[in-house]
């Protein structure tokens, strides 16, 4: 396939799915549109706790003899799988959470308020405990635990997952077997499969094996990451096998990278949990042999677990300084190393290790924090700035949940904030990273070109959602860096919050 034609492909392909993408990509939309296009049956409900509170709203859904067609099956099909990101239904949520626990609600003695409460507990796990608690919610779980005579021992233990790690309840529990086995088959299936999960991520912490000293020097990032994994992810669109190859083609401007038989080496630096990582050895395809490395031990645990559940064995994981790349003893055909390179304390130094791992024609991908598209962020960032680095996760939570008090509807319309936001190690990782560095398009260039680097284009982001007719570089606009950058000066929001930046190491 020649340049041309890639580039063609990429123009239009990109350009015709970008609308389709917006919506999939910015999920938040994809509630508030389903509630458009066929009419929730929750509308009354949200309605009501616009209208008169989310305390009302919960009292409402909880009293109501229609469970069934207020949450059809799909409803919670899609809390148990996903991670929520609608805020109306965050509200609601938390409500009916604080009224169980604080009216005492016997609820599990009631079906359907049962399964309310186990797609509770598992949204719960999937958003990590982003959802604010009040005092009095925790007042409540002790004067509970208190009561065993009054209450089956598993609802004192499910009621505590609502508001902590289930590892850490068990253990504080010393939970037996019998515990589990008075449990109701969906509470029992939820809490196995998280224990397990814990389970085999200790079990591989130490058996990853690790090359160099993996210091740094600056144990304040890398504690981070072990205590908070990396992103959180339960499932990914798996891409069609192969096609990553058509797509950095397009980017790199080389045309042998789509060649399906052709083998590639890939480094994935700072790879965190392996969602990306896993899904570039099903979109590389055939032929590739992908190397991951990190400095967390939890997190490359985490892409373990992941990739045995997804049956992927070309990736392999190691515990390394990406500084020390060189370390590795190998030359890498694509260097892919996204949300890295601005947390580290010199980005330069990071970005020319990579260089010096990419072999002469091979490509490099990196994401790089937009200073424009981040100025809400940083915004934020400087009311806290006191506190960041050093934020409880209680103060996470506070800071959402007065962020969506003050104005909901803002945090939709704020594209930075879109994606991160819903669960609680993304949105540490969004707003309260001890470590960050931000770049306009030219000192991006800048930072390409002190490693030696061509710059090749910038992946286009997706829409705005208020203009959905952008003018994007095309043609050889795509390979001008001034001409991306004067599209940001247009779009300021565009890119989100990162740049997807596509560079070459001169042949
Ligand atoms: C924000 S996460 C990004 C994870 C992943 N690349 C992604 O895009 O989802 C940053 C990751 O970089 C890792 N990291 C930070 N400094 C590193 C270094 N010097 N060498 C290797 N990994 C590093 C952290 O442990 C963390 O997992």
């Amino acid at each position: 396939m020649s340049t041309l034609s890639i580039r063609c492909r990429m123009s239009l392909s990109s350009r015709a799915s970008h609308a389709v993408r917006a919506v999939v990509r910015h999920s938040p939309l994809a509630d508030p549109l389903r509630r458009l296009i066929r009419r929730d049956p929750l509308q009354g409900i949200f309605d009501l706790g616009r209208r008169c509170g989310w305390d009302a709203a919960a009292a409402a859904l909880i009293g109501s003899t229609d469970l069934d067609r207020l949450l059809p099956h799909d409803w919670h099909a899609r809390l148990r799988r996903t991670i929520n990101t609608d805020i109306a239904t965050e509200l609601l949520l938390t409500a009916v959470r604080r009224r169980l626990v604080i009216g005492g609600v016997q609820w599990c003695k009631d079906a359907k308020l049962s399964d309310l409460v186990a797609t509770l507990l598992q949204q719960c796990i999937n958003n990590e405990l982003v959802w604010r608690a009040s005092r009095e919610e925790h007042i409540a779980l002790d004067w509970h635990a208190e009561q065993v005579q009054s209450r089956p021992r598993w609802v004192v233990f499910v009621q505590k997952c609502l508001y902590d790690r289930i590892e850490r309840v068990a253990a504080e529990a010393s939970a037996g077997a019998e515990l589990y086995d008075e449990m109701p088959d969906v509470f029992r299936g939820i809490v196995s499969a998280a224990l397990d999960e814990a389970t085999a991520r200790r079990s591989w912490r130490d058996r990853i094996p690790s090359i160099g000293s993996a210091e740094d020097g600056y144990a304040e990032v890398v504690s981070l990451y072990e205590e908070y994994p990396y992103p959180r992810w339960l499932d990914w669109q798996i891409p069609s096998r192969g096609t990553r190859r058509l797509d950095v083609a397009a980017w790199g401007g080389d045309a042998a990278f789509a060649d399906p038989e052709r083998p590639l080496d890939v480094l994935v630096a700072g790879c965190g949990t392996g969602s990306k990582a896993i899904a570039y050895a099903f979109g590389y395809g055939d032929h590739t042999r992908i190397t991951g490395i990190d400095l967390s031990r939890a997190s490359l645990a985490y892409a373990a677990v992941m990739a045995e559940k997804y049956g992927v064995r070309s990736l392999e994981l190691l515990r390394a300084n990406l500084l020390e790349s060189s370390r590795l003893g190998r030359q890498f055909d694509i260097v892919e190393c996204t949300g890295v390179l601005h947390h580290l304390p010199d980005p330069e130094a990071g970005l020319a290790a990579l260089a010096e791992v990419t072999k002469p024609g091979g490509l490099v991908h990196i994401s790089l924090y937009s200073e424009l598209a981040r100025t809400e962020i940083a915004r934020l960032r400087r009311g806290h700035e006191v506190r960041i680095g050093d934020i409880s996760d209680d103060e996470v939570r506070a800071f959402r949940w007065n962020l969506m008090q003050d104005d909901p509807d803002a945090i939709d319309r704020r594209l930075s904030l879109r994606w991160d936001f819903f669960d609680l190690v993304r949105c540490r990782d969004l707003l309260f990273h001890p470590l960050e560095h931000r770049y306009t398009i030219p000192e991006a260039l800048a930072l390409l070109h002190s490693a030696g680097l061509e710059f090749c284009t910038i992946e286009p982001p997706p829409p705005p959602l208020d203009r959905l007719w952008v003018r994007y570089p095309s043609g050889e606009e795509l390979r001008n860096p001034q001409a991306w950058h004067q599209f940001e000066l247009r779009y300021p929001e565009a890119f989100g919050n990162l740049y997807e930046i596509w560079a070459r190491k001169p042949a």
